[in-house]
C-alpha cells in the first residue's frame, strides 16, 4: 500500500510475506537497536521473531523502518520500533504505527497495546497512545518500562478489555526449559 511520497520516492508499508521480508525488518532493526543503541543481539532477536507480524516500511526498494506485532487474545502488541536514521522524522514510525492499527482492526482486534521505556512516552503520546496506568501512579524509575495502548482504529473509543499492566517477556528457550505456560495473556 503506498501511502505518500517522499521528494518523489514512495512510501510503501507491507507486511513480509516471506524470508526475504523478514530479514529486511531485522537489518532495520539490526541497525537501530545493536548498532545504534548497543542492544545485544540476544535481547534484540528472539523466537517471537517466528510467530510475530513483521510491517516493513519501504523508500521506494530500500527498507527502511520496521516494527513487530505480536497477536494476544483481546489485544496486538507492537514491538521493535525502527526507522534507520538517517530516515527519520519524515513520519515513517508513524505510518507503521497507524498501519498497525488498520491491520488490527481488519483482524477483528480492537486495542494495539506497547511496553515502551519513560523516554520514548512521549513519542508514543504524539502518537495517540496513553498510559495503561496514569503517569501519577507509576514509579518514578527510569527503567520501569510502562505500558501504552491505543484504540486500533482511533475514530473508536478503547475497547472495554484489561490489558495487562507488565506482560513477561521470557525468551523462548526460558519458557521452553521451564515448561510453563504462555503467561502473557494473564495480569
Ligand atoms: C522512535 C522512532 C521509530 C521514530 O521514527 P520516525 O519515523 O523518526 O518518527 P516520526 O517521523 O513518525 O515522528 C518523529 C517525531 O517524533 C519525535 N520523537 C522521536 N523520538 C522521540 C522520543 N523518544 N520522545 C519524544 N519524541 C520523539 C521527533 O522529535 C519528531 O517530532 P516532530 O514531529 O515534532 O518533529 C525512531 O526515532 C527510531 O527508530 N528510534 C530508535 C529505535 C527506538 O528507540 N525504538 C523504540 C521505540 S520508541
Amino acid at each position: 500500500m503506498t501511502v505518500r511520497s517522499i521528494d518523489g520516492t514512495p512510501v510503501t508499508i507491507r507486511l513480509a510475506m516471506k524470508m526475504e521480508d523478514a530479514l529486511q525488518a531485522f537489518a532495520v532493526r539490526a541497525a537501530c537497536f545493536i548498532g545504534e543503541l548497543d542492544v545485544p543481539f540476544s535481547e534484540e532477536f528472539d523466537g517471537h521473531d517466528h510467530g510475530a507480524t513483521h510491517v516493513i516500511a519501504y523508500l521506494g526498494d530500500e527498507p527502511v523502518g520496521a516494527v513487530r506485532l505480536r497477536w494476544f487474545r483481546s489485544f496486538a502488541m507492537t514491538e521493535r520500533l525502527a526507522v534507520l536514521q538517517r530516515f527519520r522524522g519524515l513520519r515513517i514510525g508513524q505510518q507503521l504505527l497507524e498501519h498497525c492499527g488498520t491491520l488490527a482492526e481488519s483482524r477483528g482486534c480492537g486495542l494495539l497495546y506497547a511496553q515502551v521505556l519513560p523516554c520514548d512516552i512521549g513519542y508514543w503520546e504524539k502518537q495517540g497512545w496513553c498510559r495503561l496506568v496514569p503517569e501519577a501512579q507509576s514509579k518514578a524509575d527510569p527503567d520501569q518500562i510502562v505500558a501504552v495502548i491505543k484504540a486500533a482504529d482511533p475514530g473508536k473509543p478503547l475497547p472495554d478489555v484489561e490489558p495487562p499492566e507488565v506482560i513477561n517477556l521470557r525468551r523462548e528457550p526460558q519458557r521452553d526449559a521451564t515448561r510453563n505456560p504462555l503467561v502473557a495473556c494473564t495480569k
